[in-house]
C-alpha cells in the first residue's frame, strides 16, 4: 500500500440540528468564523498537509457548499471593474483545481461511519484523511500536517487525533484504550464510543481528524448501527484493532474548538477574532468592558 496521504474525505451530510433554525437553509459548514466559512479552515488545513483530492460527502440542501468552491464570474467582474484587487485576492482561497473536488451524496444521515463509507469507491489502496469541519483547530503547524508527518514515519495502521478531556466529558466522544503511551503518539488497544465516565478506558478523546486505511471501509461494509443508532466510524476502527491492525492516537499541538456546538462556535469566534490584527483592539476593548460591567453588577 502507498503510504502518502493525498486524499481527504469531508463528511458534511449531517443535519446540524444544534444550529436550527439557521441550518434549515444554511449548511453548518458555511457558517462563518469571522469572515470565512468553517469549510475554508478545513480546506486550508488539508492543503497545508499536502492533500490534493477533496471528497465531500453531502446531502440535500448543501448546494451552497458546492457554489462556494465555484467561480462567480459576475462578482469577479464587478470587483475587477472597481479595482478591488485585495478582495479578488481573498477570493483565490476558494479556487479549486478542476477535478480536484468530488461530491458524493449520503442519502440518509445514518452516521459518520456511513458517510465515510459513501466515499469508498473514490479511495484506492492508499491511506486517506477524514476531516470534520466543525472541529476547528488553531495551531502553529496545521493539525493534519502534524498527523501526516507522524503517520508517514509510522507507515502503517490507522491514526486518530486525540485530546485530553475532563473525565465527565467522555460521554461526548470516542475514547481511546491506551496500550502504550509514547508521548505525542499513543498505540491504542481499543476504542469506545461515548462511554460514561465510570466506563471510559482513559480521558483521551478522539476528535475530527483521522488517517485511515481502506480496511476501515471494508469493515464499514458489514457495520450495524452502534451508539445513538448511528453507524459509527470509531466502531469500524476498533474492528480493525481486533483484526490485529495497529491504531494510534496522535496528541496534536494546538487548540481545538467544537464549532458543532453553540458555545464552541462562540469561543472560536472570539479566539479567531482576537488573532486578527484588524479586529484585535476593538474586540479586546469590548470584551474588557463586558467583563467590567458584569463585575460591577455583582
Ligand atoms: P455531528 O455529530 O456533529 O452531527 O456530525 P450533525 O448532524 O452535523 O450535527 P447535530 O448534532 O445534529 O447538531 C459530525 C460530522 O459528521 C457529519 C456531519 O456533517 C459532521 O461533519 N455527518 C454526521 C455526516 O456526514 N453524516 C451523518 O449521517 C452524520
Amino acid at each position: 500500500m502507498r503510504r502518502r496521504v493525498t486524499k481527504a474525505i469531508f463528511p458534511v451530510a449531517g443535519l446540524g440540528t444544534r444550529f436550527l433554525p439557521a441550518t434549515k437553509s444554511v449548511p453548518k459548514e458555511i457558517m462563518t468564523l469571522v469572515d470565512r466559512p468553517l469549510i475554508q479552515y478545513a480546506i486550508d488545513e488539508a492543503r497545508a498537509a499536502g492533500i490534493k483530492e477533496f471528497i465531500f460527502v453531502t446531502s440535500r440542501g448543501k448546494s451552497a457548499l458546492e457554489d462556494y468552491f465555484d467561480h462567480n464570474p459576475v462578482l469577479e467582474q464587478e470587483l475587477r471593474k472597481k479595482g478591488k484587487d485585495g478582495l479578488l485576492e481573498t477570493l483565490k482561497a476558494t479556487d479549486m483545481e478542476s477535478g480536484a473536488i468530488a461530491y458524493i451524496r449520503q442519502h440518509k444521515a445514518l452516521g459518520l461511519g456511513h458517510a465515510v463509507w459513501c466515499a469508498r469507491r473514490l479511495i484506492a489502496n492508499e491511506p486517506f484523511a477524514v476531516m470534520l469541519p466543525d472541529d476547528v483547530i488553531a495551531a502553529e503547524q496545521p493539525c493534519l500536517k502534524q498527523m501526516v508527518e507522524a503517520y508517514e514515519e509510522i507507515g502503517e495502521g490507522n491514526m486518530v487525533a486525540a485530546m485530553e478531556v475532563a473525565p465527565e466529558k467522555t460521554s461526548s466522544y470516542g475514547v481511546l484504550d491506551v496500550k502504550e503511551d509514547m508521548g505525542s503518539v499513543v498505540q491504542v488497544r481499543g476504542m469506545v464510543e461515548k462511554p460514561d465516565a465510570d466506563k471510559a478506558p482513559s480521558n483521551l478523546a478522539v476528535i475530527g481528524r483521522y488517517i485511515l486505511t481502506p480496511s476501515v471501509l471494508r469493515n464499514l461494509n458489514k457495520m450495524k448501527s452502534g451508539a445513538g443508532g448511528e453507524i459509527q466510524l470509531t466502531d469500524a476502527i476498533a474492528q480493525d484493532i481486533e483484526n490485529d491492525r495497529p491504531a494510534y492516537g496522535y496528541r496534536f499541538r494546538g487548540e481545538r474548538f467544537d464549532c458543532g456546538s453553540k458555545a464552541g462556535f462562540l469561543q472560536a469566534t472570539v479566539a479567531f477574532g482576537l488573532a486578527r490584527d484588524d479586529l484585535r483592539n476593538d474586540l479586546a476593548n469590548y470584551l474588557e468592558s463586558v467583563v467590567q460591567m458584569s463585575k460591577a453588577a455583582e
